[in-house]
């Protein structure tokens, strides 16, 4: 599954609002297509976000007319900034904006067409790397689910989250891969959905038995003994430990610790934000209201109607049994030089 695809000087993104019913991708052409793209959702998740974001500042190159480099800097630094106002909470995105900026900053005095080049090879890079770190995430994690095993996870986590095998739900791939036997029970995920069109949609593609639920049913599924471990995915890890996910995760996170069952967050250490100390740090994404007030566009509450509709919650370190990492399982207080942010290139 194909989530982003180069090709000739444009960036494919597979619309993922229009998921499972259709299969269709975007043609970016400029970098105000690829911001608008994340901004709607159409490419989400955290890792995919900071790919996606990566390409869309190797197209601003392509974008990019003159022919000054101190005009192409701020053409460039223009674009990262579109980019990184999207999405606010996950970190993955201002990550890779950053690195691209590096990687720039490193080819200053090129022509435009080497600049391009090496804009491109970055992005591509991020990429490959984000694929090698799932399939690390998921063979540390896989450890960690016993068989059989019914486990509880939430939103989307896999190859349309990450464009690699994916985080929480690359783990279960990988468990149900080795031959374990797992039942994954998936929420919903209001307003956006995620977990009834994206991950049950990615599970049934590989064959891995799950039963999909409303929201608001995890709480009797533990109270029945029917949950054996929770996995999730993060947007941003901050110092202490605490995490900002699709929101709902902090009541999954008081479930599992009121039943006693394990909750796992597995995440690339590009999700860790060591510059936060603590959660109520983490700036959390505000979203349309209409998503709250509508489903697929049909109006389900009077129009106007007040919502709230933050995207993210945060859940407190103390909730969590490990951290799944491209490095090992984790617990804080982390290791600072696990988070050299440089790019080898
Ligand atoms: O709003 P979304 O769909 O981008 O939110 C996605 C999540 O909350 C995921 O759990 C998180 O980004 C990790 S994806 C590997």
């Amino acid at each position: 599954m194909e989530v982003l695809r180069w090709e000739k000087n444009c960036l494919l993104i597979l619309d993922q609002s229009e998921l499972p019913q259709n299969t269709h991708f975007i043609e970016c052409t400029h970098y105000r297509q690829v911001a608008q793209a994340i901004q709607e959702m159409k490419v989400r998740g955290a890792p995919a976000l900071g790919a996606a974001a990566a390409f869309g500042l190797a197209l601003s190159a392509f974008n990019f007319t003159g022919n000054e480099g101190s005009t192409f800097e701020r053409f460039l630094l223009e674009a990262a900034q579109t980019l990184r106002a999207t999405r606010p909470t996950a970190v993955n995105l201002n990550w890779a904006v950053e690195k691209m900026l590096k990687v720039s900053h490193k080819l200053s005095g090129k022509t435009l067409a080497q600049i391009r080049e090496g804009l491109l090879e970055a992005a591509h890079q991020i990429l490959m790397e984000q694929r090698e770190q799932d399939e690390q995430i998921s063979s540390f994690g896989a450890v960690l689910i016993p068989s059989p095993a019914r486990v509880l996870t939430y939103c989307n986590t896999g190859a349309l989250a990450t464009a690699g095998l994916g985080t929480a739900l690359g783990v279960i791939f990988k468990a149900h891969q080795q031959g374990k036997e797992i039942h994954v029970y998936v929420p919903e995920t209001r307003p956006v959905l995620q977990g009834a069109r994206l991950t049950v949609w990615e599970l049934k593609q590989r064959g891995v038995p799950f039963t999909l639920i409303t929201d608001n049913t995890a709480g009797s599924l533990f109270a029945q003994g029917k949950i054996d471990l929770v996995i999730v995915g993060a947007d941003r890890i901050v110092a202490n430990g605490d995490f900002a996910n699709k929101i709902g995760t902090y009541n999954l996170a008081v479930l599992a610790a009121y039943h006693r069952r394990p909750f796992y967050v597995a995440a690339p250490l590009s999700t860790f934000d060591p510059n936060l100390k603590k959660g109520e740090d983490i700036p959390v994404e505000i979203r349309n209201p209409d998503e709250v007030r509508k489903i697929k566009g049909s109006l389900i509450t009077y129009e106007n109607c007040p919502v709230f509709n933050p995207s993210f919650d945060i859940t407190p370190h103390e909730l969590v049994s490990g951290y799944i990492t491209e490095r090992g399982i984790m617990k804080p207080p982390f290791n600072d030089a696990l988070f050299s942010r440089d790019l080898a290139l």
